[in-house]
């Protein structure tokens, strides 16, 4: 039996075998010492050329701090938020959001547990690193509970939660103002935009105390769910606020949550994971192929973006997310005096702070404060039309207070001559509520009820003008003052 032949060690560069057999071209090489193979790499190994260009770059990674990838000295507003992968140009680079040009509105949409609360969270952290409180400032509405911590930057003028349906309105009301007062200063001035403005300002040293102003909503759905006013204020604040400088950004669970006249007016758009792939603001096959990690999402051009988490401690395992964000909006948010607050109704308001020289002044009796623009209301009660006044309410819900109050700041503008109070009190809460120089009379009992009604009659009657009495008599009798000295209590 023939043996078979014994392989051949081929070393070198082997090309065919012109005969066609079965031979290597190059003579064998000895079987000791390097190859042609080792001399070539290890000289091009020891020459110091640059290392070849990976053809694929590594996949973006999972985690990435904000450290990381944040860039400064950009555009006046530009915001850094993560690292973006260029698979075809074999690029990966720091990604942001210019909010200074015509993409200042953003929203965020993917299911639940993509990081839609902390792509928010790293916007604010970005912008509080990057910019002073005088030139942005952040209003938030935290429908989740995530955004919580930012309520101790200086930047940040309040974090509505759950619990505060009165603050997130006038949050939002308040940037309504501010959209109002800008636009009657722009067209005083003629100037086109916030821009332009802010030029003027700088000219004069002036300003409204607000720089660029963002309002962060955590999440559209429940937001809309929870206030029947938001849907339209917002989209009236998304429809002028780049020319005014306000930029609303949102997070939602699906583009279905954000009405097409408010998606119209919003030109930036982060798409994290879906819940159903169509429901996407990129292609379906760039949706398809979004990784499911949280905080991975497709940007402008469909391009994949790693979201960096809101953190600056270069990402250590050791300390948890929420510690490093708290630390971060604590310690490195950039100093300067506080954002603007959003005015709340105070919960008493003492009538001794009023200025009672200027209401006597003016003959006008305060009310209290307004909801609408919080200054004093004054009561009209002196103006024929309005004479009559019903307190309604709920029991302890302050109607007698109220009336105690009334009668105070009536006693503190009119003059005895002018005013005359006649009480009805069974339960006597108004008790010491009226000076005696007031009082026409005070029943405090059901039997006294019938003389205080009497006396007042009569004194009606005399101010019935006789028959046949003209204007001028009808005005005098309905002015003619009340004789000095009060009737006292019953
Ligand atoms: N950019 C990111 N990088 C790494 N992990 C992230 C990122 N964003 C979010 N995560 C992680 O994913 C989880 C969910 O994040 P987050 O609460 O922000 O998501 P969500 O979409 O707001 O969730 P929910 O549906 O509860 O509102 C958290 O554990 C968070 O740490
Ligand atoms: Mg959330």
């Amino acid at each position: 039996m023939a043996r078979p032949a014994e392989p051949t060690r081929r070393r070198g560069v082997e090309a065919e075998d012109p005969a066609g057999g079965n031979q290597p071209a190059l003579a064998p090489a000895p079987a000791e010492g390097p190859t042609e193979l080792d001399l070539l790499v290890e000289r091009l190994a020891a020459r110091e050329a640059a290392p070849a260009h990976p053809v694929w770059v590594t996949p973006l990674p999972r985690q990435l701090s904000l450290d990381a990838v944040l860039k400064r000295g950009g555009g006046p507003l530009e915001v850094t938020l993560g690292l973006a992968d260029h698979p075809l140009r074999q690029r990966q680079q720091p990604w942001g959001i210019d909010f200074g040009g015509e993409l200042g509105h953003l929203a965020i949409v993917g299911g639940r547990r993509t990081g839609r609360s902390t792509a928010l969270r790293t916007i604010a952290a970005s912008l509080l690193l990057t910019h002073d409180p005088t030139a942005v400032q952040l209003y938030v509405l935290d429908r989740g509970g995530s955004l919580q911590a930012l309520a101790g930057a200086p930047h940040v003028g309040t974090v509505a939660g759950k619990a505060d349906p009165e603050v997130a309105r006038r949050t939002v009301r308040l940037l309504s103002r501010l959209v109002d007062q800008r636009d009657g200063e722009l067209r005083r001035l003629g100037l086109g935009g916030i821009d332009e403005l802010r030029r003027s300002w700088r000219e004069r040293g002036s300003g409204d105390g607000f720089g660029d102003v963002f309002l962060l909503i955590d999440n559209w759905g429940t937001a809309t769910r929870a206030f029947d006013w938001i849907e339209e204020e917002v989209t009236a604040l998304a429809g002028v606020g780049l020319s005014h400088g306000i930029h609303p950004v949102l997070s939602a669970d699906r583009w279905g949550d954000i009405r097409p006249a408010l998606r119209d007016r919003i030109p930036a758009r982060l798409q994290l994971r879906p819940i159903d792939p169509a429901d996407s603001a990129y292609d379906l096959r760039a949706t398809r192929g979004l990784a499911s990690t949280p905080g991975r999402t497709l940007g402008p051009g469909s391009c994949q973006i790693q979201l960096a988490l809101p953190r600056v401690d270069g990402g250590d395992p050791a300390i948890d997310p929420d510690t490093a964000f708290r630390d971060l909006v604590k310690r490195r948010a950039h100093p300067g005096p506080p954002a603007p607050p959003v005015p709340l109704l105070p919960l008493t308001v003492p009538l001794g702070e009023m200025d009672w020289v200027e209401w006597r002044r003016r003959r006008e009796v305060p009310l209290g404060i307004a909801d609408a623009d919080l200054r004093p209301v004054p009561f009209d009660l002196l103006v024929p039309d309005t004479q009559h006044l019903v307190v309604c309410g709920d029991a302890r819900c302050g109607k007698t207070s109220f009336l105690r109050a009334l009668l105070l700041a009536m006693t503190r503008v009119l003059s005895p001559e002018e005013v005359r109070f006649h009480l009805i009190d069974i339960r006597r809460g108004l008790l010491d509520a009226v000076p005696a120089a007031y009082l026409g009379g005070h029943a405090m009992t059901a039997s006294a009820v019938e003389g205080v009604v009497v006396s007042l009659r009569e004194e009606l009657a005399q101010r019935v003008p006789p028959a046949g009495a003209g204007r001028r008599d009808l005005a005098e009798t309905a002015a003619r003052p009340w004789p000095r000295g009060g009737a006292g209590g019953r």
